[in-house]
């Protein structure tokens, strides 16, 4: 039996963060064995929002940290392979039929992407920002995936990928699995500000290749129950971004239960337990940092896995988009003319014994 296919990725942005790992990478690394894995870097969902050069300029070195952060967290290129979206140019293709698919108004309903044009300061949205889930969908469709494990925030647009894919099959004939959605254990992990989801572009992440010193600082500065003036106050442990982050990553469950009846009866200061959620973020990012090292001293190795990883997708996306255009026919129509051409230029040629036409 062949095995499922599992397609995800992520916007070439800069380095991925803890939000990342949660969400959607922990079930990447757990997921390669039992599934064929296709990981893309996203660079053309990122012009959406930042189509102007200097953001090109910086997609190659982005592209670089993030493969590093995905074979830091343990993805392995001899199993999964990992490409440039731009470089595998039946998407474009195959986004363009899907785009046939679905309506304007299906589209505009979507919070994700009203969302986008804000945090990008655009005040009006822009055709292919709201074409967004469609260029996914075709990224999903692509290398025919049965599975996507994304953030809660993508939940949505592969719901969309679902209804274009039945759509495309009950028109044209079977040709796409319809995909289910996997969201991680953690769907959003909060910022270390309490406020929102963690973001890079918002500044309360914390990085996967963050440094221990980083890693204290930041933690430092976490929110926490900001009615908590004094170390003797009672505290609360529900919604506290500190509680949290200690449910997750410290994996000492007698130290988090201490805790939390101290802080509940006001006999525990927010140092100490900033101190030992640090010590436990340190712990679990330690050995992804060694991986990432060891990875970084092999000059040109990041390089080498995505081109890699490109051609082996470009061979997937070739079968795939021949599948869909014969199915839709349009191999058909290009065959009648050519085959047409073909025989009209054989019976000039007969006729006049000349090459091509006047
Ligand atoms: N939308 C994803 C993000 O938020 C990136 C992405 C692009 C993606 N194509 C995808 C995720 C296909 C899963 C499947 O960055």
């Amino acid at each position: 039996m062949e095995r499922k296919r599992i397609l995800t990725g992520d916007r070439p942005t800069g380095r991925l963060h803890l939000g990342h790992y949660v969400g959607s990478l922990a079930n990447r690394v757990r997921l390669q064995d039992e599934y064929e894995c296709y990981f893309l870097v996203a660079d053309l969902h990122m012009l959406t929002t930042r189509p102007e050069k200097q953001h090109i300029e910086a997609i190659t070195e982005n592209a670089r940290q993030m493969v590093y952060d995905a074979l830091a967290c343990g993805i392995d290129p001899q199993k999964s392979v990992i490409y440039l979206q731009s470089a595998v140019h039946e998407t474009y293709e195959l986004n363009l039929f899907l785009e046939m698919l679905v309506s304007v108004p299906r589209l505009q309903r979507l919070p994700s992407l009203k969302d986008m044009a804000r945090d990008a300061q655009l005040n009006e949205m822009p055709f292919g920002l709201l074409g967004y889930p469609v260029l996914q969908s075709a990224d999903i469709l692509l290398p025919r995936a049965h599975l996507v494990p994304v953030g809660k925030d993508n939940e949505a647009h592969v719901e969309l990928t679902r209804e274009l894919a039945r759509r495309f099959n009950h028109l044209y004939g079977e040709v796409f699995p319809v995909p289910d959605v996997m969201v991680g254990d953690v769907p959003t992990l909060v910022g270390t500000d309490g406020k929102g989801k963690m973001s890079k572009s918002v500044g309360n992440a914390i990085l996967l290749s963050d440094d221990e010193r980083a890693v204290e600082k930041k933690v430092a500065g976490m929110y926490t129950d900001p009615k908590r003036v004094r170390a003797d106050i009672p505290g609360t442990v529900e919604g506290n971004p500190v509680f949290m982050y200690h449910d997750v990553f410290n994996a000492n469950v007698e130290e988090v239960d201490d805790l939390k009846e101290r802080y509940r009866a006001g006999r525990v200061g927010d140092v100490e337990v900033k101190q030992k959620l640090a010590a436990s973020l340190n712990a679990f990012l330690d050995p992804i940092r060694e991986r990432r090292a060891a990875y970084e001293a092999r000059t040109g190795f990041v390089d080498e896995v995505l081109y890699d990883g490109t051609v082996r997708m470009r061979e997937q996306a070739r079968d795939t988009l021949l599948a869909a255009r014969k199915a839709m026919g349009l191999t058909g129509v290009w065959n009648k003319v050519s085959r047409k051409a073909e025989d009209a230029r054989k019976k000039r040629v007969k006729a006049e014994g000349a090459g091509s036409p006047a």
